[in-house]
């Protein structure tokens, strides 16, 4: 098999291992994580680019819906240890300790019921991000969410980002980077942006909530603000096969 098919195939396991639990979860909850995991390319994007670093082990996730990148870290574990691992993909860490932060009681329930039997058991905090106590962590994971609130709490969000990952220092090691990956739409892209707005509100409210305005900035913004927070950053694209205009920048800390 060349190394393409074989990442291919991995891929497909990976998705079918992550998204099972999600049966016990309701067809919702079932049917969103298939079509989420599957559609979305920022999941296997990170696994591919090497963006997880097994030292990582202590993960955050702002905004976690139902759960779904826990899933993927302990599916992702698994595979590494049956050795099903395809040699092109970088280790991943071994046991995550996992915290899902999310406003909405509902995507609690469903990431509850899911995957809340894995171990090491994730906790899943029903909190606001802006004022929610944030954990000593290695790897904090923000995937469309920071716009939701307003610049000035976006801001007051990273910072304390940067704190939870300094408070992480102690028990990381040398070679392990404290990591923020966020993912923003860019703002300066006019239509890629307008459309993920407009599928971001529909999304919002099939999913029973009401929708609240948004906060964007041009990506050169948000790279602005990370760096005057202490962050080296780099932006990848991160929105291939969709209309969106969508970015993930590697933010790590100094
Ligand atoms: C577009 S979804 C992304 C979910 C997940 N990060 C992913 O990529 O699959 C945005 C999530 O952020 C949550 N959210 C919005 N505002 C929030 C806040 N102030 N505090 C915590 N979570 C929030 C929403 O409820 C929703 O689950």
């Amino acid at each position: 098999m060349t190394a393409h098919r074989q990442q291919d195939a991995a891929w497909r396991r990976l998705h079918d291992a992550a998204t099972q639990p999600y049966r016990q979860a309701g067809r919702f909850a079932w049917h969103f994580a298939r079509g989420k995991l599957g559609r979305d390319p920022v999941f296997r994007g990170l696994i591919e680019q090497g963006l997880i670093a097994p030292g990582q082990r202590r993960v955050l996730d702002i905004g976690c819906g139902q759960g779904l990148f826990a899933s993927l870290l302990a599916s992702m574990s698994e595979m590494q240890a049956s050795l099903h691992w395809p040699p092109a993909w970088s280790a991943t860490p071994a046991q995550a300790h996992y915290t899902g932060v999310e406003l909405m009681p509902r995507d609690i329930e469903r990431a509850t019921r899911a995957v809340g039997h894995l171990q090491p058991t994730p906790a899943f905090v029903c909190a606001d991000m802006c004022s929610a106590t944030l954990p000593a962590s290695d790897l904090v994971v923000i995937l469309d969410v920071l716009h939701y609130v307003h610049l000035q709490a976006q801001e007051g969000v990273l910072a304390r980002v940067r704190h939870a990952l300094l408070q992480g220092a102690a028990e990381r090691d040398h070679a392990t980077p404290a990591r923020l990956l966020l993912r923003v739409g860019d703002a300066a892209s006019r239509r890629g942006y307008r459309i993920s707005q407009w599928v971001d509100r529909t999304v919002t409210r099939v999913r029973g909530h009401r929708v609240p305005p948004t906060w964007g900035r041009p990506l050169a913004d948000w790279t602005a603000l990370l760096e005057r927070l202490g962050f080296v950053v780099r932006s990848l694209p991160m929105s291939q096969g969709t209309p969106f205009a969508n970015v993930l920048l590697v933010a790590d800390l100094k």
